[in-house]
């Protein structure tokens, strides 16, 4: 478990680099990125290299005993780039062309471009890929990140139409695929065809999916161009790229499947006031980030790196960027940092070292002040790299979960794309609800792709596989897991239609049940059974030859049963999801304990941890501490049973 720092050397005299370095050793600080951004100083003008600066600044570092994560600067080409290629600038869905004096302003499918950044990688590679304190590179800074996957430009069109006329056989092919008969949307050649956006009111759902598959694949090809050159010249090295937490809008797993590791970025403060936390919520975790947060993203990503996951950036205190930038309790920088070597985590690095004091994230906290002296996340990174040392020789690796939650992709958008209404109904906010449960429950979740291997798990969870998907219905029918699907699973063709078979499509393989309608309810609407349980924001109407397990006043049934395989057809609040989710923990002999809303435990290896998210003291019980098998001779590796808000506790299983 190493810590890390993200660090600019260009933005600081040269003569406070070694202080710097040092400083980072007191720290406990053994990696360093850095580089990601400086592209303006290592090519000031076309082709005229400017490479001896960042060498004297990795080597200073290296002098200090540190290790380097170098990035390619591709995020922020300089405006002499811009000016040469115009044509690189993303296009915004208002055909508005993306400005220079930010970042992210670069169009994917600009070829131009792709081969701007072939050279300046290579040229990176090439003088810096044998550098011993290189041990990973970074592939520009998080994809997707202030809204730039999609881009609209004539660029993009073009590689979209050759795209569709790869993928389809003939134009008539893809005439009935998107079912354009509908409103005389028919084409006859592929450069007909143009972006699903300027529409007078919504584009077809059909050609909305396309295009967003069509630039996840964009950008996995762009990553990996980055990724061959710089196995070609910088061997041995891990290649990892930093994801953004809560980012759906490209695929995942498919990008990361060219990395050695899937990092990414965690700041638990900005998402829960930004990214759909309920009200109540952000009131109680305001200071700490909600409580599954984190863990919902390391799960992810740990099965995006296939076993290895980093993080990259750690919130260190307020951040800039979200509706509103608390400061953390004191203690959450520590949490976070352990959180996340408990659910796998090989590095944990935070963002960044000394908060700048010019341009635009001159409000973003730092570990250190402006003025080089430690802010709070200093100390608590230090106590962190402290505490690391009184767990060494304890197993921690990561076994896997009884439990799958599968996470979709193209389903999210699937889903995303077309709902009646039912501006409730967010189909990540619901996945993560259906997580959050289950870690309240006590017990290790994996989160993996529909994909994925599936053997071995108890209980297999389908929350947003809203693609008829013939292939995983296979594997579900050969597993011998419990598998429950939410709503909407099977919902849609690969072309965003209504299965011919109706709802859950192909997968009526495994329960006999159709979808016959749907609604979405309001925000004050919540339904419930006669066995009490309640729903919000969506519920199906089934029809079956046998009876739900529970019945709705108006005779709609809730939950249909075939032996292992379960269909709940509505979103069960938070209540019923928990007793929904237990019976099946109970019918598959998976052990749990109900750890209430704050407190969370996490396993890795023989390692146990214990952290408290809550607003008020807890102290762990016996029966908490024997489910998780401390034993009173090995005791409490870190902490002790009563855990103040924001603290910690570690303990060796038996
Ligand atoms: C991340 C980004 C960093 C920095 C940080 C601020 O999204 O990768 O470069 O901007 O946010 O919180």
């Amino acid at each position: 478990m190493k810590i890390g720092v993200c660090y600019y050397p260009e933005h600081w005299p040269e003569s406070r680099w070694a202080l710097d370095a040092k400083h980072m050793t007191d720290l406990g600080i053994s990696m360093v990125r850095v580089g990601e951004f400086a592209w303006s100083r290592l090519e000031p003008a076309a082709g005229y290299y400017q490479f001896d600066w960042l060498q004297r600044a990795i080597d200073t570092l290296h002098n200090a005993g540190l290790k380097v994560i170098l990035g390619t600067p591709t995020a922020t080409p300089p405006a002499w780039l811009i000016k040469n290629n115009p044509d690189m600038l993303a296009v915004d869905e208002h055909g508005q062309m993306r400005g220079f004096g930010s970042r992210r302003h670069y169009c994917f499918s600009s070829e131009p471009y792709r081969r701007e950044c072939e050279r300046i990688v290579t040229a990176l590679a090439k003088h810096f890929g044998e550098h011993p304190a290189i041990c990973a590179w970074q592939t520009d800074n998080e994809y997707g990140c202030h809204d730039t996957t999609i881009s609209y430009s004539e660029s993009a069109l073009a590689a979209f139409q050759h795209w569709c006329s790869t993928k389809y056989n003939g134009i008539e092919a893809l005439n009935l695929a998107w079912g354009n008969v509908f409103w005389s949307m028919e084409y006859k050649t592929f450069e007909e065809i143009g972006v699903p956006v300027g529409t007078v009111t919504e584009s077809n759902p059909a050609h909305r999916l396309a295009y967003w598959r069509f630039s996840s694949e964009q950008i996995k090809t762009f990553n990996k161009l980055q990724v061959d050159i710089l196995r070609q010249h910088s061997p041995g090295r891990d290649i990892v790229h930093n994801f953004m937490g809560n980012f759906i809008d490209f695929d995942h797993f498919d990008v990361a499947d060219d990395l050695d590791v899937a990092s990414w970025d965690n700041y638990p403060l900005g998402f829960l006031t930004r990214d759909g936390t309920d009200a109540s919520d952000q009131q109680t975790y305001l200071r700490t980030g909600h409580p599954d947060s984190s863990s919902f993203h390391h799960d992810l990503y740990r099965s995006c790196g296939k076993g290895r996951m980093w993080l990259m950036e750690q919130q260190p205190g307020p951040v800039n960027w979200a509706p509103f930038n608390p400061s953390p309790l004191p203690g959450m920088v520590r949490l976070w940092g352990w959180e996340a070597f408990a659910h796998g985590a090989e590095v944990v690095s935070y963002f960044r070292y000394r908060q700048a004091p010019f341009a635009q994230e001159q409000m973003h906290a730092g570990l250190c002040l402006p003025d080089g002296i430690d802010d709070d996340a200093a100390r608590e990174v230090k106590t962190l790299g402290e505490e690391i040392k009184l767990l060494a020789g304890i197993d921690t690796n990561m076994q896997q979960a009884s439990i799958a939650l599968l996470f979709d992709y193209a389903g999210d958008q699937a889903a995303r794309i077309q709902q009646p209404g039912g501006q409730n109904y967010d189909p990540l906010v619901f996945t993560q609800r259906i997580y959050s449960v289950l870690r309240q429950l006590g017990v290790s979740v994996d989160l993996v792709s529909s994909a994925a291997k599936l053997d071995n798990y108890k209980l297999i969870v389908m929350s947003n596989c809203t693609v008829s998907d013939t292939a995983l219905s296979n594997k579900l029918a050969k597993c011998d897991a419990q598998v429950i699907m939410f709503p909407r699973t099977g919902s849609k063709t690969a072309e965003c239609s209504i299965p011919d078979q109706l709802p859950p499509g192909v997968f009526q393989n495994l329960i006999d049940i159709k979808v016959t309608r749907v609604e979405t309810l309001p925000n004050a609407i919540r339904m419930t059974t006669n066995n009490q349980a309640t729903v919000v924001d969506w519920r199906e109407r089934i029809e079956a030859n046998f009876p739900a397990e529970d019945v709705f006043d108006d005779g709609w049934g809730f939950h249909y049963r075939n032996s292992r395989i379960h269909y709940i057809n509505a979103c069960p609040d938070r209540q019923t999801l928990l007793a929904l989710l237990a019976a099946r923990l109970d019918e598959c002999n998976i052990p749990y304990v109900d750890l209430g809303p704050g407190l969370r435990v996490a396993v890795r290896g023989k390692l146990a941890m214990a952290f408290n998210y809550g607003p008020n003291p807890v102290t762990l019980s016996d029966h908490l501490l024997k489910h998780y098998g401390f034993s009173e001779k090995t005791g409490f590796s870190l902490g002790q049973p009563a855990l103040k808000p924001a603290d910690i506790g570690a303990w060796r299983t038996n």
